[in-house]
This record gives C-alpha cells, structure tokens and sequence, in this order.
C-alpha cells in the first residue's frame, strides 16, 4: 500500500472500486511495472494482460487441474471464469473437454481466443447471468483472490448459477490472513481453509478434493484449492 500511495498522482477516487477493493485507488501517474503513465490502475489485467500472459502461461496446470478431471467425463462442458490467458482451457481442451472461458480483461481474452481456438465470453463475472447456460463444472482458478472477505460468499454464490446439476467447482483462493496489495496495485484477500469449508457448506457443496501447495510463481503464497460437487 504504501507504494501505491507513493506514486499516486492525485485525489481523484475511483469510489465504487475502491469501496469494493476496501483500499484507495486513485489515478496512478506512474505505473510500477511498465512505463504507462496517467492511467487509472483499476484493472491490472486490462493494463498488463502480456506482462501476466508472460508470468503465468507456461506453468504446468496439471497438478491443479488433475483433481478435478478425475471428477469428470471426456466431452463433459466446462467453464473457466477468469480464464486469464487460457493456460487451464489449452490443458483441459487438450484433455478432451469442451471448454468455454470467462474473462474480463479484453487483452487477456484476446489472448485466450488465440491460444486456445475456444470461445471466451468477455464479461464481469460479479455481474454476469450464469443462469443462462449449465455447465459440468466451472473453474476459479485464482479468480477470486481479488474479491473482498464481505464479498466472496455472493459473488460465489452468484457464480454458481452456471453450475448443472451433479456438477463440480474448482476453486483456489490464498491462504493468510487479512488482505494485502502489491506494488502492482492488486488487492489480495487471503483465506483459511476453515472459512472458506464453512463458506461452501452454506451452498450446499462437500469437498472432493483438497490441496494445499506453494505458488509457483511466488513462493511465499500458499494456493488452497478444492474440487467441490
Ligand atoms: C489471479 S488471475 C487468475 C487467472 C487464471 N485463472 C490463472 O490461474 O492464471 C485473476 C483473473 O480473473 C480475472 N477477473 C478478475 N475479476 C474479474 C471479474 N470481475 N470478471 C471477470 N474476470 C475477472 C482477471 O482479469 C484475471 O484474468
């Protein structure tokens, strides 16, 4: 935080995100991993989808998403919400499903289009109907890192009107306590695994599967992550 607040540029308040992120966004005149300036750094993956696309593509899914295909069945539909670049939709198509992504970064879904040949709805999943199609399972993958504590259990909840009957929930979230934000102006709310079992029993979902690992991009993170049905 206290390099956000070092290179901010002025008191223009980016209210509603901010209320939502619990943190002061204001128009940032220097960004603090590339050289655009005067832009608000409200979406850093609208800003930065290479720079992320570059961190993130070329790590090995499979033993986050092993779990969960155990669960499933070849031509099964699957829904990756916050697909990023498409890393987890090439795997899965790769694996035999028929999968379709989820992004609201326009730069990041034009990256998955390309990666992955597959469809990518471009939208805000806190806003978007889910109810319009069923899918056998959607993915959070790391989606939902970004949503405030009050927040998770609606936006979860909203979510999971896309999710057919019988179907499955990948979710991972960090693990921690309270909330930080990186020199790259992102929110993280961090979770413990007792909140968050508690959390999807109120939806009525029991845990598959179960994983606790280090990041592979950051060490110090600890992902937890659940298959659900
Ligand atoms: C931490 S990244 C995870 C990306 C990918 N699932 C992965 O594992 O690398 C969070 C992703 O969720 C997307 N995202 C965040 N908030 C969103 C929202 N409200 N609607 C749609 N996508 C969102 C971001 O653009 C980003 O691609």
């Amino acid at each position: 935080m206290d390099l956000l607040k070092n290179r901010v540029g002025s008191t223009t308040s980016y209210t509603s995100l901010a209320n939502d992120l619990q943190v002061s966004v204001h128009t940032v005149k220097y960004c603090s991993v590339c050289t655009h300036q005067g832009a608000p750094m409200v979406d850093y993956y609208q800003y930065h989808h290479t720079t992320y696309h570059e961190k993130t593509f070329h790590i090995d899914p499979s033993s986050f998403l092993e779990p969960l295909i155990r669960h499933l069945k070849p031509g099964d539909k699957l829904l990756d919400v916050g697909c990023g670049s498409g890393r987890d939709i090439l795997w899965l198509k790769g694996h035999g499903f028929n999968v379709t992504g989820f992004e609201r970064s326009k730069g990041l879904a034009a990256l998955a289009r390309k990666h992955t040949g597959c469809e990518i709805i471009e939208g805000d999943f806190q806003t978007y109907d889910f109810s319009k199609q069923k899918f056998d399972a959607i993915l959070l993958s790391g989606s939902l890192v970004h949503i405030p504590h009050a927040h998770l259990e609606s936006v979860f909840g909203h979510i999971l009107d896309g999710v057919g009957n019988g179907g499955k929930v990948l979710v991972s979230l960090k693990e921690g306590d309270g909330s930080s934000v990186g020199e790259d102006g992102r929110a993280f709310f961090y979770w413990q695994d007792t909140e968050l079992r508690n959390l999807f029993a109120k939806h009525i979902f029991r845990v598959l599967e179960f994983h606790k690992g280090t990041s592979k991009v950051n060490k110090s993170d600890i992902w937890l992550s659940y298959v659900l049905a």
